[in-house]
């Protein structure tokens, strides 16, 4: 076991199977792969490397639990949620370790995952008793129309390393408080946050194949085609980036046509108005910008500035990124603000970014360069001065620490500007103008704004995109919605005029 693992408070929830009809189970083939700590190199453990044949077992599992899952009382899966949830919180120091330990993010920030994550089993378990139907006056005499909302069955939940709890638990809570059954596949990076929940979700009750989880690294494609493809899987789930998407959804379409949520990427717009409050401004840029090294969908990628409070707002920012940020391993070192990347190639993502920039007149005004003396995987946290539209960060988004500020002069100009890419994710403005407030609000092309704030997430707030960053909605009450049918009923009571 690597040494941090002996940390673990409970080691048996470091676990390197796969959970398919409520056991753990190695891959028929017995392959596996290896999962890395990226702030180190060193081998964390290994994982099953699942076949098509795996993945239809895990299938049938889920086919088979749902036939008796989909009849547990609302109140009942409501039960369960909560014990999961409780299960979490017991276990949270554990579960913060593993989520450090595979994705790299301080353990301060894996804590706050953590209690993220939990929120949204409390949550679901709070909407599953409340999946109401209507009652609808009908046009035709003699009927009265009434609606269900039912489960929709197998559900493929396809997560990202980048929160390796919360978009487990995001999903599989909403699936699970709907009534579904479902298959998990883990992302290869971050497998064994994965796994705890799963085992804790286990512990807590939920039956036999109602939660399986799977892993894969060199067969994602065969497996995720036969996720996709399967007639079993009613309902695929996706979080990652928008060719991934694109491919999946045809692919849903190819034998039976899917219910589909995609979370895809972002190009986040950050816009501070002349009249915000540049402290708060800078502060939500921070946390918009620089939450787990700039590695979540809805980081800020553009950031603009207006002429008037441009050098104030850029010197602040740097200012704070070079006198508080500290990067490097939170597991060596307690006062460690930033860990490294999740892998080499995003590494290489963000220097290229910042090379383009440079050498199309942008000006760094802290960081800028790889931190090879603490690993392959680490970069400063940058500020950019100077960026222009030709550069290639303001196109594509760049899911790491540079924060690359541009200067507008005009409302009218800058909402053009943060509405000029496919992406439609989240935006986020500062303003202390009311009527702007709401104008540019709802001017801006996107499913989720932050206004006066940079960070958004939250379990009860819907979470999504519009244009090529997908659509569906997670968390909130709309999250249930994306795991149910609505059935109609029209009941004929008769057009006697008896009474
Ligand atoms: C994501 O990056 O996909 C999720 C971010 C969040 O929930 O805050």
């Amino acid at each position: 076991m690597a040494s941090y693992l002996s940390q673990l408070k409970d080691k048996s929830l470091f676990i390197e199977q796969c959970l398919v009809n409520g056991r753990w189970i190695h891959a028929k083939s017995g392959r596996t792969f290896k999962v890395e700590n990226p702030a180190t190199g060193e081998a964390i453990g290994e994982c099953p490397e699942f076949s098509k044949d795996d993945t239809e077992a895990a299938i049938n599992a889920a086919a088979q639990a749902f036939n008796s899952f989909r009849k547990v009382t609302a109140r009942g899966r409501a039960k369960l949620l909560r014990g999961w949830y409780n299960l979490m919180l017991e276990n949270a120091d554990d579960l913060s370790l593993l989520v450090t330990l595979e994705n790299g993010k301080v353990l301060a920030e894996a804590k706050g995952e953590v209690a993220y994550a939990a929120s949204f089993l409390e949550w679901f378990s709070e909407e599953a008793p409340r999946t109401y139907g209507d009652t609808i006056p009908a046009t035709n005499a003699g009927n009265q129309v009434i609606t269900i909302k039912e489960p929709v069955g197998v559900c493929a939940l396809i997560t990202p390393w980048n929160f390796p709890a919360a978009m487990i638990t995001r999903k599989a809570g909403a699936a699970l408080a709907a009534g579904c059954t479902v298959v998990i596949k883990s992302p290869a990076e971050t497998p064994f946050t994965a796994n705890a929940l799963v085992e804790l979700a286990h512990r807590a009750g939920v039956p036999k194949g109602v939660i399986n989880v799977i892993t894969t690294d060199r067969n994602i494609v065969e497996v995720g085609r036969t996720l996709t493809m399967s007639p079993l899987v009613k309902k695929v789930s996706f979080t990652g980036s928008t060719n991934v998407g694109k491919l999946l959804m045809r692919q849903c379409a190819e034998t039976t046509l899917k219910k589909i949520s995609l979370e895809l990427g972002g190009n986040a717009p950050f816009i501070v108005f002349d009249d915000a409050d540049i402290e708060a401004a800078v502060q939500g840029a921070l946390v918009s910008k620089f939450r787990s090294s700039g590695q979540t969908c809805v980081c800020a990628n553009r950031i603009f500035v207006q002429d008037a409070v441009y050098d104030k707002f850029a010197n602040k920012l740097a200012a704070h990124v070079r006198d508080n940020f500290v990067v490097g391993d939170s597991l060596k070192s307690a006062n460690v603000t930033h860990g490294p990347l999740i892998h080499d190639r995003a590494v290489q993502k963000v220097h290229e970014h910042v090379i383009d920039a440079v050498s199309k007149g942008a000006k760094i005004l802290v960081g800028g360069r790889k931190v090879p003396e603490l690993g392959p995987n680490f970069f400063q946290p940058t500020v950019l001065a100077g960026m222009t539209c030709e550069m290639k960060l303001a196109s594509e988004e760049t899911f790491g620490p540079v924060a690359g500020l541009f200067r507008f002069k005009t409302e009218q100009e800058v909402v053009k500007l943060a509405n000029s890419t496919d992406m439609g994710l989240a935006a986020y403005f500062f303003t202390k103008d009311n009527q702007r407030a709401w104008r540019v609000a709802k001017a801006l092309e996107v499913g989720m704004v932050g206004l006066n704030t940079g960070l958004i997430s939250d379990s009860a707030a819907p979470f999504g995109g519009i244009k090529s960053s997908g659509f569906g909605r997670e968390g909130s009450k709309y999250g249930i919605e994306e795991y149910m049918t609505v059935k109609m009923i029209t009941f004929y009571y008769g057009v006697t005029s008896a009474i």
